[in-house]
C-alpha cells in the first residue's frame, strides 16, 4: 500500500521522529511504499476559511505554499500515519495545518486506514490527540489501525518499536 507519514517534530533526532523512521522500516520491510515527510520543515499556513476553494478555486487553495508538495502525495495516500509530540495535550500545530488545510477537498481521495504516533514527557497526557485522531479517521471513513504512544520513559526503546511493528502489521 501506499503510505505517507506526517511527522511534525522539529527535533531531527527525537522520539517522534524516531517512531517515524521505525514505522517507515517496518512498512518497507513488509513492502508497502513509503513516504515520510517532516512537515516541520515545511512553511505550511493555516487554513484562512476564505472559501476560495469551494468557490472560485474549484477544490484547489488560494495559499500557494508547501502544502502545494503536499496535496499530490495525500492525493495517492492510502495509508496516512500522524506522527507528533504532544504540545498542551494534543498533536502539535505543525501537524494540525496540513490536517485542517485538506479543508478544500474535505478528505484525501484513497486514504483507508490512518495510525498515529505520539510522544510526550509526561504519561496520561494522549487523550486530545487521540480524541482528534479517532474523529479523523470517522470523518474521513478511515480504519484506525493502531496507536503508540512513547512518554519519557517508553522513548526509542525496543519495546516502543516493537509496539511500531506490531501495528504495522494491520497494513
Ligand atoms: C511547546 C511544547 C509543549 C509541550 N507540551 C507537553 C504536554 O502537554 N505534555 C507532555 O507530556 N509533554 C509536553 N511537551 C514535551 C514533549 O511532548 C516531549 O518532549 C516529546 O517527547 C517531544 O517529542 P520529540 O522528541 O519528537 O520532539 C511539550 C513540549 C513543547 C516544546
Amino acid at each position: 500500500m501506499k503510505v505517507l507519514i506526517l511527522q511534525g517534530s522539529p527535533r531531527a533526532n527525537g522520539s517522534t521522529a524516531w517512531m517515524a523512521e521505525e514505522y517507515k522500516k517496518a512498512a518497507e520491510a513488509a513492502g508497502h511504499q513509503v513516504t515520510l515527510v517532516n512537515v516541520s520543515r515545511k512553511k505550511i499556513a493555516g487554513c484562512l476559511a476564505c472559501e476560495y476553494c469551494h468557490t472560485k478555486g474549484n477544490g484547489a487553495c488560494v495559499q500557494k505554499d508547501d502544502m502545494q508538495e503536499l496535496y499530490p502525495l495525500m492525493a495517492q495516500a492510502e495509508v496516512l500515519v500522524l506522527a507528533s509530540p504532544i504540545y498542551y495535550f494534543t498533536m502539535n500545530a505543525q501537524i494540525q495545518s496540513p490536517i485542517q488545510r485538506m479543508y478544500c477537498v474535505n478528505a484525501p481521495a484513497k486514504v483507508k486506514k490512518m495510525a498515529l504516533l505520539v510522544s510526550s514527557h509526561s504519561p496520561g497526557v494522549y487523550d486530545g490527540a487521540i480524541a482528534e485522531y479517532k474523529d479523523i479517521c470517522n470523518y474521513w471513513k478511515a480504519e484506525d489501525c493502531g496507536i503508540v504512544t512513547a512518554k519519557l520513559d517508553e522513548q526509542k526503546t525496543e519495546e516502543t518499536k516493537a509496539k511500531i511493528a506490531q501495528i504495522v502489521k494491520n497494513l
